[in-house]
């Protein structure tokens, strides 16, 4: 080959899912146009020698909540996307529940244009499904819409939960789509009458947070959804699973061959009612609840064995003194978690709880292929876009809240110790990060072309 290329990545170890092995990658307009031994690439415009370190493919985090429009002090799309080319995330998904809730084509068309101009990395949008805007949900998706958000289990007033006749009615329409639909899986009845007994009986603590949202709220949830996408033919995708009854139910609906993916968080697999002291107490608010000791294990298995798909993080940024709070009820739930994620899996590989290729397929290639992305997303292919993470497996650092790109500081994460992090991002072939530093403008990141 004589044609100079725009980059060449060499001395790699190539990750996937199938193999680690020794080579090199060439990038050319923004895409992988070879894979192969580092002497046979092309000459390069840019020539990066990356000592042997592992290249993967960059993450993809189909759950993030980036806050703009309507709540910019909690997080922008500059710094959300930030974070996550810190956290080697070079895609995400950002939630519908901002205000205006994404949930019209105007909405979608509007969100497009306002996380254009700052992204440091790609993005999707999800569209909100509500009772009132059923007869949208077809002009969200040709608007640019990635997938669709269901609140099954909300008391936010900005994108409340829709009725099951109307759910049903959404998921045909969502089905014509071709969408995935991707559900907060929870029963709201149960919620708001456990909740109201909480406040009733004075609890106000996070022990009354995990009580409200009790297994069988989220168990029938998921059996609830997981029969009407059999029965509507709409895809869907579990959010932030936390419960270990929920499982089965997943195991048994994909068994019986329903379209259903679904995701765990780094939270609910690293953390339990147990460290909720350390995590900062009322902090560690989050819906749905991190849940007692017992739960992650089985996660971890469910995760392992395939079950449960893909990491996710939930990024879910406040301001600290909406964490910090005396009443659980006024403590805003969520926090950051796209620059951590990987930091915090990687521990997870270097205690040997997982192989670097399988966390490849849990945070690359299955969101990739859930979301209809796959292999231009989630890739080391001939032809994918060029989203690439340079790993380092042996850097030790603590996680520091006060040192985020994201502007939530505050993790229940704070204070752990990790080996291993993503040391450079590349999004289609632009470097975005180097060294745990924005090396991108604003305005790198795109929004995904529609599967
Ligand atoms: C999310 C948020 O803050 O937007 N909070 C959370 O605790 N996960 C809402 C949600 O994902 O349900
Ligand atoms: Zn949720
Ligand atoms: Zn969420």
């Amino acid at each position: 080959m004589s044609t100079m290329v725009d980059l060449v990545i060499r001395d790699a170890l190539l990750v996937t899912p199938e193999a680690s092995r020794p080579g090199a990658v060439a990038v050319d307009g923004g895409r992988i146009v070879a894979i192969g031994r580092s002497d046979a690439m092309p000459a390069a415009r840019r020539v990066i020698d990356i000592g042997g370190r592992p290249l993967i493919p960059g993450a993809l985090d189909v759950h993030t909540h980036v806050r703009e429009p309507g709540f910019s002090h909690k997080e922008t799309w500059a710094t959300a996307t930030a974070a996550a080319a810190v956290g080697g995330v070079t895609t995400i998904f950002d939630m519908p529940n901002t205000n205006p809730p994404t949930g019209n084509a105007a909405a979608v068309r509007e969100k497009i244009a306002i996380a254009a101009r700052q992204a440091h990395v790609d993005f999707g949008v999800y569209g909100y499904v509500g009772e009132t805007n059923i007869g949208d949900l077809r002009s969200m998706a040709d608007a640019g819409a990635s997938a669709f958000k269901l609140f099954l289990g909300s008391d936010n007033p900005l994108v409340p939960c829709p009725n099951d006749g109307a759910v049903l009615d959404a998921m045909a329409q969502i089905r014509q789509t071709g969408l995935r639909c991707t559900v907060h899986a929870e029963n709201t009845p149960i919620l708001n009458w456990r909740g109201a007994q909480m406040k009733a009986a004075g609890r106000d603590d996070l022990s009354a947070h995990l009580a409200q949202h009790a297994d069988i709220a989220t168990v029938e949830a998921v059996q609830r959804i997981a029969l009407f996408s059999e029965w509507t033919g709409c895809k869907i995708h579990i959010a932030h699973e936390n419960c270990r009854h929920a499982v089965p139910v997943i195991a048994a609906a994909k068994r019986r061959g329903v379209d259903i993916t679904a995701e765990t968080c780094p939270h609910y697999l690293l953390l339990s009612m147990d460290d909720a002291e350390q995590a900062g107490g009322n902090a560690l608010r989050v819906k749905p609840p991190v849940r007692e000791a017992g739960h992650a294990d089985a996660l971890w298995a469910a995760l392992l064995d395939g079950t449960i798909d893909m990491i996710s993080t939930d990024h879910a940024p406040h301001p600290a003194q909406e964490k910090h709070r005396a009443s659980i009820w006024e403590t805003s739930p969520g926090f950051p978690g796209v620059e951590t994620s990987m930091r915090l899996m990687l521990t997870e590989v270097a205690a040997g709880r997982l192989t670097l290729r399988h966390y490849v397929k849990l945070a690359c290639e299955a969101p990739a292929r859930a979301f209809g992305l796959w292999p231009r997303k989630g890739a080391l292919v001939v032809g994918a876009d060029a989203d690439l993470v340079v790993l380092d497996l042996n850097h030790r650092e603590t996680v520091r809240g006060g040192q985020f790109q994201s502007l939530g500081k505050v993790t229940p994460f704070e204070g752990r110790e990790t080996i291993g992090r993503a040391s450079q991002t590349f999004v289609r072939g632009t470097l975005v990060m180097d060294n745990g530093g924005l090396a991108g403008a604003p305005g790198v990141g795109r929004p995904l072309q529609r599967p």
